[in-house]
């Protein structure tokens, strides 16, 4: 049974981040070469490596969306560490250089921090590391292409027409798991969202986003939503897109969308990746203190259940997180009524929830 081991490798992995945030590097190798820096191959940190593959296999997944994810230093690893499915990015597009730069407002921004180097390329490596023995996805390892024979048989008794690739929370090729991350468009949505498509080519480019296509969905062991200043209308008229929409929770979301141009869209489950609010919007003044009253109740419930009828997942953002025995009130009461992603800034209180 691994699932004794599950807290033990978990807090190993923690630990080695928290220690020296920038080691955290080492634990997902850009490629199966960088595992001869690593135990049983030489390093030190390798003992809760194992297979390739099979790092992250005791990170228990957890359906909790990572918010302020710039407040840490490497946000992606420390999030996947402790099993966060969730991660968001706040982009703003320099007008100087035309790039993406990640960060809570424009004071707080700086040139290291780009969109490439804070989110998309660890989170590439995270895929690339859990794909690192698949001979479908990278034929330049020996271990993949020995094997390759054992893992057609596989793919075929499975699914081809799902994924092919082993998502970073996986079960195996196949059984992915995808990480969700939500990309906030803080400066100007046409062009920003142009260069977010831009920026995420080389992940759509390696098959590893979860696409819409001629009306369907195709997972893949990511899944990208826009948010913030990302053009709805644009995104709801693509008939072929990598990129899936942050649709409003609440009243908003049985209206559906007017475009500039006057067209009406209908909100459903392959359009929106996700519906979200204000927790205080649907419940204005309620704290977490005290129990929540039955029209409190109501009111989540409705917006929740409407959501689900159309198949979408919910999340509520500013929940109130403190005092800490609030905020864990609220969080079970959100868990309780069904809403499917619990926010979180405290990742250690939120995996020991
Ligand atoms: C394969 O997956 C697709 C999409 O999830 C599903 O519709 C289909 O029924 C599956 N086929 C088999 C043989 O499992
Ligand atoms: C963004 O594009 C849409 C449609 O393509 C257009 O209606 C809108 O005016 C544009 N917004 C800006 C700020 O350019
Ligand atoms: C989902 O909504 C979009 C935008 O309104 C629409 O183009 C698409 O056809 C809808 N899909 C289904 C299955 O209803
Ligand atoms: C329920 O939501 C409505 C707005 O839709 C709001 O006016 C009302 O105050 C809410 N009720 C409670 C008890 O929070």
């Amino acid at each position: 049974m691994r699932s004794g081991n599950i807290g033990l490798a978990a807090a190993a992995l923690v630990s080695a981040l928290w220690a020296s945030p920038i080691e955290a590097n080492k634990l997902v190798p850009g490629s199966t070469a960088d595992l001869d820096a690593l135990e049983p191959y030489g390093g030190k940190d390798a003992s809760i490596l194992r297979h390739p593959a099979d790092w992250s296999r005791d990170v228990y997944p957890l359906q909790v969306h990572s918010h302020n994810d710039y407040w840490r230093d490497s946000p992606v690893y420390e999030a996947l560490a402790h099993g966060v499915m969730s991660v968001e990015s706040d982009v703003w597009l320099n007008p100087d250089d035309g790039e993406l730069y990640v960060g809570h407002d424009p004071f707080s921004l700086s040139v290291e921090r780009t969109f490439h180097s804070i989110t998309l390329d660890p989170l590439k490596k995270a895929i690339d590391q859990a794909n690192a023995a698949n001979h479908l996805v990278s034929s330049s390892n020996k271990e993949s292409s020995f094997f390759a024979n054992l893992q057609k048989q596989q793919v075929t008794n499975l699914n081809k027409s799902t994924t092919q690739y082993a998502g970073y929370f996986s079960g195996g090729v196949g059984l992915a798991a995808p990480i969700q991350l939500l990309v906030d468009l803080k400066t100007e949505g046409n062009s920003t969202y142009k260069k977010v498509v831009e920026d995420l080519e080389p992940l759509r480019k390696a098959g590893y986003l979860t696409r819409y296509e001629a009306g369907k969905v195709i997972p893949g062991p990511l899944f990208i939503i826009g948010t913030g200043n990302s053009p709805a209308a644009e995104i709801a008229a693509a008939t072929s897109r990598a990129i899936f929409l942050d649709c409003p929770l609440g009243d908003a979301l049985t209206k559906g969308l007017d475009a500039p141009d006057g067209t009406h869209y209908e909100y459903n489950k392959t359009l929106c990746g996700i519906a979200s609010t204000d927790f205080e919007s649907l419940v204005p003044g309620f704290t977490g203190a005290n129990e929540a009253t039955d029209a409190q109740r109501q009111n989540l419930t409705a917006a929740i259940d409407a959501a689900h009828k159309l198949g979408i997942k919910t999340r509520l953002w500013d929940t109130p997180q403190w005092p800490v025995y609030a905020r864990d009130n609220i969080n079970k009461l959100l868990f309780s009524l069904g809403s499917d992603w619990i926010n979180a800034d405290d990742l250690d209180a939120i995996q020991k929830f």
